[in-house]
This record gives C-alpha cells, structure tokens and sequence, in this order.
C-alpha cells in the first residue's frame, strides 16, 4: 500500500508519500515561514496564496523523490491519496483538498480524509526509509526502533492543540484530556514575542532557554478541576507580568515594548523558566495517565514534540523506553497524513467523495 499524503493546514505546503504505514519513500516541505515574519504570526490571506504557488511543484518533486526522475509514470506506483480536511486555515485546507480531490478523480484514486490531529501521532509509527537507508532528499532521519504497541499513550501537542489520548487500537481512542486555552506551542509563541525572539516561538525560546537559568523564576501550574485537561494562558500572561515588574514597570506598560528593556540574560532566564514549567505542566499529566491506563507504548507527537527538554523530562520521569519521531516529522508534514492514510486503506476504512469531500477548519478528534 502506497498512499500520497498532502498537507496543507497551515504555513506548510507538504506532501508525502509512505509505503505500508512503516517505510518513507518521500517527505517534501515547503514553509512560507519567511512570508509571516515581519507580522509575527501567520497571515491566512499570504499562506493560502504561498499553497497555490508551491503545491503542484510538491507533488511533483515528492513523487521524484519517491520513484526516481525516470520514472515514466509514478502515478502507476500510488495506491491511495490521502489529504487534511480539517483542523486548519480554511483558505489553507481548501488549496490541498482541492488539489488531492482532483487528483483522485483524474488518476482514479481511492481518497481518504485525514485529521490532522490524529495523523500528528502516526509519526511514530514510521521506521525507516526505503532500503534500509538513513537519508533521503539530502536530508538523514533517526528512527525509533519499533512500531509503537497498543494501548498506546500520546502526547499530542502543537500550535493548535495539546492533548492526551488514549489509542486501544487503530481508530480505537479516547481522548483523556485537552487544552481549555491556549495551545502549548501557542504559549510558546507568544513568550517569544514578549521577550522579543522571532517566529516561530518554539525553537527560539529553546535556544534562549540553553543560556538561562531555568530555576530563576517562580512560574504557576494552572490547578484545574479535570484530571487531564490543560491550561496556559495564566502562565502566559504570568510571564508578561513577570517580565513588566522585571523592567520596573506595571501591567498597563505595553507588552510590545517590554522586550526593548530586557537584558540578554533577564530573556534567557524568562525563557528557560517559562519552558520548565510548561514542559512540566504536560509531563506531569502524561504521568499520571501513564499510571492510571498502563499502557505498552507512550508517544509524543505535533510540533512542541520537537522540543529537547519534553524528550529529556519525559525520558526521565516514566519507567518506559519512550522511542521519539525525527525532529523533522514533528512539525506539519505530508508523511504523518500519508501514514494515517495508509492505515485507513490496508484496515478498510471508508473513503472520501472526490465529489464532495469539504473542509472542515474546526475538526476535533
Ligand atoms: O504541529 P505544528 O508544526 O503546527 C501546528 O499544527 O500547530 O506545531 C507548531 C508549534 C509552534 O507553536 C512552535 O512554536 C512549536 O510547535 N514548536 C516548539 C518547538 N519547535 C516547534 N515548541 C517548543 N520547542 C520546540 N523545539
Ligand atoms: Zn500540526
């Protein structure tokens, strides 16, 4: 089963394409990251225009990398088109569903609808690449060892959502708890932009975090009433308050000019302080269901999985062997929707209208 996967929920126009749920044949990403800089967040106008530039040269350059470029007809070698309908940017999603519905009609396709949620956490069931090698497109990939078993624990955290979910089987899951706020990778984010570092938050706040003390300051933990729910936004604005008495000023100083008055080191230390609570606040919860379900496998997946200070923590605090997905298929990609996609079509999932098949910006899983 070979499945083509296409992404486009966000700043991502990504395609890729996965072989029987476990082998990568191609993994292609183009971020209009750039474009969204100077406004500090993502423009849906500006990234639904970068996917309709860059998404026939993805398809088109993931299926090189798949089949080589003498390939006479790589369409031939597809089995099945996956694509995200849903959660996402509704200009964003519309390009990829547009393109994959297209594409199903026109090659005569079996589609499948993918969440994207729950595709984040089919990372993880990725082992390697076609051959047995480490490297494709110029780019190396680390693996874990094994597919993961059920029931299987993840940790799902990004931009978007964070959330624990217990999977008893291949669309068998519960969700065990979610975000009542802001995302952690929003939270992120938006630290970033108070202690002035560039988007995207996540990876900055980690290099400013190596430099800072992480002990330094005192950060709440949000008590909430359910066992497995999570809550940043009061550590969010903890922080923005943090840093307005750091600078001598109170909470009417705008936040935008806080950065401008803090010292290298007063930002390194915000941002490793903020980073081992909020990695703490996701741990501890992936803790005590770890506890409560027993069960075989525990996976973390979505962008914030990039970061090394949840691998170190969780490494440390769970009695399991956590086996982690390349940092690279953490953030939004085409091979997670692939996987996904795979798994649906060799388990006899029902498949999408080319016809009909709609978007849907406000998917939960
Ligand atoms: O899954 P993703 O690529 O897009 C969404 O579906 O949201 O996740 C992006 C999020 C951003 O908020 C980014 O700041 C965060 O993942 N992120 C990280 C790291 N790398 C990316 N957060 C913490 N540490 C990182 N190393
Ligand atoms: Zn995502």
């Amino acid at each position: 089963m070979i499945c083509i996967g296409i992404e486009t929920s966000c700043d991502e126009t990504a395609v890729g394409i996965v072989e029987d749920g476990h082998t990568l044949l191609a993994n292609m990403v183009f971020s209009s990251m750039d474009l969204h800089k100077a406004y500090g967040g993502v423009v849906p106008e500006i990234a639904a225009r970068s996917h309709v530039e860059a998404m026939i040269p993805m398809v088109d350059q993931a299926l090189e990398m798949a089949f080589g470029e003498d390939c006479p007809d790589p369409w031939q070698k597809i089995d099945a088109i996956a694509v995200t309908y849903g959660a996402g940017l509704g200009g964003s999603l519309l390009v990829g569903v547009m393109t994959a519905r297209t594409l199903a009609i026109t090659k005569n396709k079996p589609l499948y609808g993918i969440n994207h949620v729950e595709a984040h956490t089919y990372v993880n069931f990725i082992t390697g690449i076609k051959g047995g090698s480490m490297e494709l497109g110029g780019k190396s990939y680390v693996f874990p060892s094994r597919q993961p078993e059920f029931p299987m624990l993840s940790l799902s955290v990004s931009g978007k959502h964070s959330q624990l979910v217990l999977f008893r089987g291949h669309f068998d899951y519960k969700v065990l708890g979610r975000v009542r706020d802001d995302a952690v990778g929003e939270a992120f984010d938006k630290v970033a932009r108070i202690i002035g570092l560039p988007y995207p938050g996540g990876p900055n706040v980690e290099k400013a975090s190596a430099l800072g003390n992480r002990d330094k300051y005192k950060l709440p933990k949000a008590n909430l009433d359910t066992k497995y729910d999570f809550s940043f936004s009061g550590l969010k604005t903890a922080v923005l308050r943090l840093a307005q008495s750091e600078i001598g000023e109170d909470f009417t100083f705008p936040s935008f000019e806080v950065a401008g008055r803090l010292s290298e080191a007063q930002k390194n230390d915000i941002a490793a302080s903020f980073s081992r609570v909020a990695i703490e606040t996701l741990v501890d919860k992936a803790v005590l269901a770890f506890e409560e379900f027993q069960p075989r496998s525990v996976v973390i997946a979505g962008g914030v999985a990039a970061s090394s200070e949840l691998r170190t923590q969780l490494s440390d605090r769970l009695p399991v062997d956590v086996q982690y997905p390349d940092m690279k298929l953490c953030t939004d990609n085409g091979a997670m929707i692939a996987t996904l996609g795979c798994y649906k079509a060799m388990l006899g999932q029902p498949t999408a209208d080319p016809y009909s098949l709609s978007i849907d910006p406000n998917l939960s899983m």
